[in-house]
C-alpha cells in the first residue's frame, strides 16, 4: 500500500482546482486502499470514530448523497443528513445561520450540495468545519471527477499522455470543469465535443481541444466521458430536440463498431438512455459506468479520511 502518512495541504475540497498533484495522488492511492476494504466481509473500520459530519445537500441527488454517507458509515462517523426541502431554508433562514446552526450541534465536516458557484468558499471563511463540495451549481463537482480518475487509472494505468475525450453539455456540467482540471494536472490530454452551443467560448484558454465531430474524437481517444444534457440548468434552448442531439452526438454501438478500437466508456450518471448514450453501449463490456460507482465510496472515503487527519494535524499544532 501507499504512504497514508503523507498530508492534504488543504483543510477542505473546494474544487480541483485548488488541489496541488501531490494531493490528488495521495487520494487516488489512498483509495487502493479503501476499496479493498469495502470488498471485506465485514466493510466497516473506525477511523472517523467521534467525527461528526453533516451532509447537506440544497440540490437533487441520488448517487453522490448516497455515495458519501456510506463512505462516513463505513469509517464509522456519526452522520447527519439535511436537504433544503422541507427545512427552514423554505422560511427564508440564510445559508450561513442554516450552517451555524448545525454546527452548534458540533459537527466536524460538512458535505455540501449547492446551486450557488462559490457558496462553498464562503462557508470555508466563515466556519470551522472542513468542507467538502459535493457540487456547486455549473461550477465543480470535484469528489466525481477525483471517481472518475481512480476509475481511468484502474483501468488504464498512470493518466499521463492518454487521451480522454468529455463529451455533450459542456457549457453546464460541473463534472465536466472538474475534470478538466484534475487529468491535466495528471498528465492527460483532453478534448471536448459536443454541440457548439453547449461548448463555452473560453475552453480553449484552458487548453483543452474543441471538436464538433463525434466520430472523429471516439477514434481519438482513450476514454470517452459521456455527460447529460443538464435540462434543469438551460435558461433557454441550446439544442433544437433532444432527438437530433442524439443523432448528431449520442454514443451508440454503430459508431463504436466502426472505430477499430477499443475505448472505455463512462457516465457520471443519471444517464438519458437513448440521448447521449444508448443502452447497448451503456450496458456493453465498454462500459465502466456501475465501477465508477463502486469507486465513488472508496474515493470517498480516501477523501473524508485524509480531511480528518489534517484536522487533527492542526489541532495539535495549535
Ligand atoms: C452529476 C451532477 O450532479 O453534477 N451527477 C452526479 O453527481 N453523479 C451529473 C449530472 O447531474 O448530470
Amino acid at each position: 500500500m501507499t504512504n497514508t502518512s503523507q498530508e492534504l495541504s488543504t483543510k477542505h475540497i473546494l474544487g480541483i482546482k485548488y488541489l496541488q498533484k501531490s494531493d490528488i495522488d495521495l487520494i487516488l492511492d489512498n483509495a487502493v486502499h479503501f476499496k479493498e476494504v469495502i470488498n471485506r466481509p465485514i466493510k466497516k473500520v473506525p477511523s472517523l470514530r467521534d467525527v461528526t459530519i453533516a451532509n447537506l445537500f440544497f440540490e437533487n441527488s441520488t448517487r453522490t448523497k448516497i455515495s458519501f454517507e456510506l463512505a462516513e458509515k463505513r469509517l464509522s462517523a456519526d452522520v447527519v443528513n439535511f436537504s433544503a426541502s422541507g427545512s427552514s431554508v423554505k422560511k427564508g433562514e440564510t445559508l450561513l445561520d442554516t450552517v451555524n446552526n448545525i454546527l452548534s450541534m458540533k459537527v466536524d465536516m460538512v458535505v455540501m450540495r449547492h446551486p450557488a458557484p462559490g457558496a462553498h468558499h464562503f462557508l470555508a471563511q466563515n466556519i470551522d468545519a472542513s468542507i467538502v463540495n459535493a457540487g456547486d451549481g455549473t461550477h465543480e463537482h470535484p469528489t466525481q471527477a477525483l471517481l472518475d480518475a481512480f476509475s481511468m487509472r484502474e483501468k488504464l494505468g498512470s493518466l499521463s499522455g492518454k487521451k480522454v475525450l468529455i463529451v455533450g453539455d459542456i457549457k453546464h456540467s460541473r463534472v465536466a470543469l472538474s475534470n478538466i482540471f484534475c487529468l491535466q494536472k495528471l498528465g492527460a490530454k483532453v478534448r471536448v465535443c459536443g454541440p457548439p452551443t453547449l461548448i463555452p467560448k473560453h475552453i480553449p484558454s484552458l487548453g483543452v481541444e474543441v471538436s464538433y465531430d463525434i466520430e472523429d474524437s471516439l477514434r481519438w481517444c482513450d476514454v470517452a466521458n459521456i455527460l447529460r444534457i443538464q435540462l434543469e440548468r438551460q435558461d433557454i434552448k441550446y439544442i433544437p430536440s433532444l432527438r437530433e442531439y442524439a443523432q448528431y452526438f449520442g454514443v451508440n454501438k454503430k459508431l463504436l463498431d466502426r472505430l477499430d478500437k477499443e475505448i472505455v466508456v463512462m457516465h457520471p450518471g443519471p444517464i438519458n438512455r437513448g440521448v447521449e448514450i444508448s443502452s447497448d453501449v451503456a450496458d456493453s463490456e465498454h462500459s465502466i459506468i456501475l465501477q465508477q460507482v463502486e469507486n465513488g465510496v472508496a474515493v470517498r472515503m480516501a477523501i473524508l479520511y485524509l480531511l480528518a487527519n489534517k484536522r487533527n494535524s492542526s489541532k495539535l499544532v495549535s
